[in-house]
């Protein structure tokens, strides 16, 4: 029998809804040794949180965060708030003794997430920091392939993220899923929204990054603040590019906008090693492109490998072979690896340590594009 485990997730806008998602599917798909129970819901809009206890069936609802981690019946808190709440949350959260779920990015900056590190690791309590596409299955298949040796020596990782819905100059900055325009709520723009899922994925597959050089620029630099009404200086970056070096020796492009008309969430990556490469894009997300040259040259070509057999990762626990699924499942996935991680007491990536080193080079890009210099990560 699975034992109960109280979860209180903070905020409930977009991350509110996938987590919780994820907390009521986990159970039935992956028999975790922990079942999740939908103890409170906590948002600063009382309205929003009682109308989302009552259609995901939390038990009770708080408006104070403060007062969801007093209460004894809590033993997860799962932080789904904008950045610029994450360290007070959940330094909070660890001084209480609750194990943490924050969302991405960690932080504001790295100073921030060094003070978030030391909470929790002082309070020895589970974290883990939601970049949830490390458990899309076809990018854990990725992972398998570069790990068990088939591509070789890594020379080349290239990777995007693209939007298109800031491009209007009429939209504001501020509030409920606008505050990604406000550099004070998000702490920068593409770099830390879009492009911290790129690099989290990039060193989880790829090693750590040593070097970047970066360009930033802010398309619209003025836009009215929901909040205040009056028309206010753009502080986030709207488009970055940037190139970087691995401490393998491979070399990286990256590039995120929310400016690329047409692209609503186009995540791609390719790596290319010595003998193989690998690429996948986030539109078509149950499927890994693979090109092996030691194939014999007359069916030598990239293939389309559709992710769904048993022995693909997460795989056995849904359908049948061939029958896919989606975005959603990533999240049941991280709750499920950090529920047997719980279990075993073994820490789960990636942990607050781990989404540091994202932060660190979200740091150095935004340190670089000020100065067109190459700077070291760290
Ligand atoms: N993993 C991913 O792919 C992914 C995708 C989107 C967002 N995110 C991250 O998730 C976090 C939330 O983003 P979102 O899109 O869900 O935002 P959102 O605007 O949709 O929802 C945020 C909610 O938090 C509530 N809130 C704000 N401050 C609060 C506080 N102090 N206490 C309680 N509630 C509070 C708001 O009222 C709102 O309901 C961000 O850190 C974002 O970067 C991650």
């Amino acid at each position: 029998m699975s034992k109960p485990l109280n979860v209180g997730v903070i905020g409930c806008g977009f991350m509110g809804r996938t987590h919780t998602n994820a907390y009521k599917k986990v159970y039935s798909f992956f028999k975790p040794p922990f079942k999740p129970v939908l103890k409170a819901i906590c948002d600063t809009n009382a309205d929003k949180a009682n109308a989302f206890a009552e259609t995901w069936g939390f038990e009770s609802v708080e408006t104070d965060w403060r007062k969801l981690l007093a209460r004894k019946d809590i033993d997860i808190v799962d932080i789904c708030t904008p950045n610029n709440t994450h360290k007070e949350l959940a330094i909070a959260a660890a001084e209480a003794g609750k194990m943490i779920i924050c969302e991405k990015p960690l932080a504001m900056n790295t100073a921030e997430g060094q003070e978030m590190v030391a909470a929790v690791e002082k309070a020895g309590v589970p974290n883990l920091v939601s970049f949830n596409y490390r458990r899309v299955p076809a990018v854990t298949l990725a992972k398998n392939l570069i790990d068990s040796g088939r591509l070789g020596r890594i020379f080349h990782y290239r990777s995007v993220f693209l939007q298109d819905w800031t491009i209007s100059s009429d939209l504001p900055q501020g509030g409920d899923s606008l505050w990604r325009l406000d550099v004070k709520v998000a702490g920068s723009g593409v770099t830390g929204d879009l492009l911290a899922h790129c690099i989290d994925t990039a060193i989880w597959l790829n090693g750590p990054i040593k070097s970047v050089t970066a360009m930033t620029e802010t398309f619209i630099k003025q836009r009215k603040h929901t909040q205040t009404g009056k028309v206010e200086e753009v502080g986030i970056d709207d488009a970055c590019a940037f190139m970087a070096r691995f401490a393998n020796g491979s070399l990286a492009v990256f590039e995120s906008t929310r400016y690329a008309r047409g692209h609503k969430a186009l995540y791609t990556f390719e790596i290319n090693g010595e003998k193989a490469s690998i690429a996948w894009d986030l539109h078509d997300l149950h499927r890994l492109s693979y090109f092996d040259h030691r194939d014999e040259s007359i069916v030598r070509g990239w293939r389309s490998i559709h992710v769904t057999d048993g022995d693909m990762p997460y795989m056995k626990h849904w359908w049948v072979p061939g029958l896919q699924i989606g975005y959603e499942h990533s999240f049941v996935h991280q709750v499920a690896d950090f529920l047997e991680g719980v279990d075993k007491k073994q820490p789960v990536g990636p942990t607050f340590r781990d989404a540091l080193e994202t932060q660190k080079v979200c740091d150095a890009i935004l340190a670089s594009a000020k100065t067109g210099q190459w700077v070291e990560v760290g």
